[in-house]
């Protein structure tokens, strides 16, 4: 793919692009990846995604954003796009959001729902596949996933000496601290977590960090079997099929018989999930979302773009979706709210079709016509003088404006 750069001259004016927290509450907010979008980043990307559509969304198109925080996307798409509050859809884990949401006029008669965005919801009218404009800010980092790990704690004594097959290629957890035990609700719900979240594709995409030489030795001389019971020293890393496996297993696992937590293959994979990076599984999630011609936008910190461990998984997006722009942050966007990722926001159209599985093959790539449609990028100069987030925004949308033919052309 041809890759075209837009040049930014940053203007001057000086002013925060950011909306201030109580220091009091930034612990817990950072326990759930909570980093609020300011409206003039929201409304920019609101805008930008009206250039790439070429007009404004029309009155039944359906938007979302499946963790939501108050609600700054849903806003925009009401307030500069005019979209009816039927049509959005928000979620979020943290109840303490459900009066503002309440209180707000622009969301009134919006779909906010205090739900795992992560998971399908069908009496919110929240399903994969069904939403014309998945847009957001996911968390990052925070707590994410770790709470799956409590379905292992119970059987966890009763197997002190046992090791996971994964256990050199996985994470490896602190045992987990006493605690109460699971209530039958909280388990059901760990569990459909498991159920869903085993379906998607990025934990099973992600590249291990190269494992030290002792244990790969170790690995040479085990057995090669895997998720049999008398091969528990097996350290040999899982691979691609492996995960498959545990993944379809999962998928044909009766749905009223609980987990069998016991089974190394169904441990191994909860490990895997509760240590895949929220933000990872989020980005799944928006492309998920989005119905075939549907557009994404969202907040990717840099790891998402540019690591390593996630270039396989940058290709499954790719085989889902058309990269149309990538236009990076300046740091200090979130760090008057206390996180200090470097961001990007990155724009994509889902797919209609599914590029085919092998499609990033060497013959496949060569193949590739030289006219490919170009991606429109652009990265802030922060040490310019006078650099401010609004002016680069604002250059950002001009330079998109006047190019947009080239790089989002209108169909024939
Ligand atoms: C980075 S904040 C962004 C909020 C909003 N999209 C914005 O841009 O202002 C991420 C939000 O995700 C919520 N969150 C964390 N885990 C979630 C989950 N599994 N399902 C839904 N929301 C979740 C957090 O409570 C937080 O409000």
């Amino acid at each position: 793919m041809n890759v075209a750069t837009a040049k930014l001259k940053p203007a001057p004016r000086q002013s925060l692009s950011v909306v201030e927290a109580p220091l009091d509450d930034l612990e817990r907010r950072r326990e759930l990846g909570q980093f609020f979008t300011s409206p003039e980043v929201a409304g920019f990307i609101w805008d930008l995604l009206e250039v790439i559509h070429g007009r404004r969304f029309s009155a039944d198109t359906r938007l979302i954003d499946p963790a939501c925080g108050e609600g700054v996307f849903l806003r925009v798409a009401r307030e500069r796009g005019g979209l009816p509050a039927k049509n959005l859809f928000g979620a979020d884990i943290d109840a303490t959001l459900d009066s503002g949401w309440q209180r707000d006029p622009l969301l009134r008669g919006a779909n906010v729902h205090l739900v795992n965005g992560l998971l399908d919801d069908p009496t919110s009218g929240i399903e994969a596949g069904t939403f014309n404009i998945a847009a957001g800010n996911p968390p990052f980092s925070g707590k994410g996933l770790r709470d799956l790990l409590r379905l292992l704690e119970e059987s966890e004594t009763a197997r002190h000496e046992e090791q996971d097959f994964f256990e050199a290629a996985c994470l490896r957890e602190e045992p987990p601290s006493p605690r109460q035990p699971l209530s039958r609700q909280e388990r059901a719900e760990l569990e459909r977590m498991v159920r869903t979240l085993s379906q998607y594709s990025c934990w099973r995409l992600e590249t291990e960090p190269e494992p030290d030489e002792e244990a790969e030795a170790e690995s040479a001389s085990a057995p090669t079997e895997l998720f049999a019971a008398s091969v528990l020293c097996d350290r040999r890393r899982p691979t691609a099929s492996d995960l498959e496996q545990a993944a379809q297993l999962i998928a044909r696992w009766a749905p009223n018989r609980p987990l069998d937590t016991s089974r190394p293959e169904i441990r191994d994979t909860i490990r895997r999930l509760a240590s895949t990076a929220i933000e990872v599984m989020f980005t799944e999630r928006f492309v998920r979302l989005a119905k075939p011609g549907g557009l994404i936008a969202l907040i990717v910190p840099e790891s998402i773009v540019a690591s390593d461990r996630l270039g396989r998984f940058r290709i499954w997006l790719l085989g889902k979706m058309d990269l149309l722009a990538s236009i990076s942050l300046p740091q200090k966007v979130f760090t008057g709210v206390g996180a200090n990722a470097k961001t990007s926001i990155v724009f994509a159209r889902r797919l209609a079709q599914d590029r085919v599985n092998g499609w990033y093959s060497p013959e496949a790539l060569a193949k590739l016509p030289d006219d490919d449609q170009p991606i429109f990028m652009a990265a802030p100069r922060v040490d310019a003088p006078g650099f401010t987030v609004e002016n680069y925004l604002a250059r950002v949308l001009a330079d998109a404006r006047r190019d947009r033919e080239i790089f989002w052309p209108t169909p024939k």
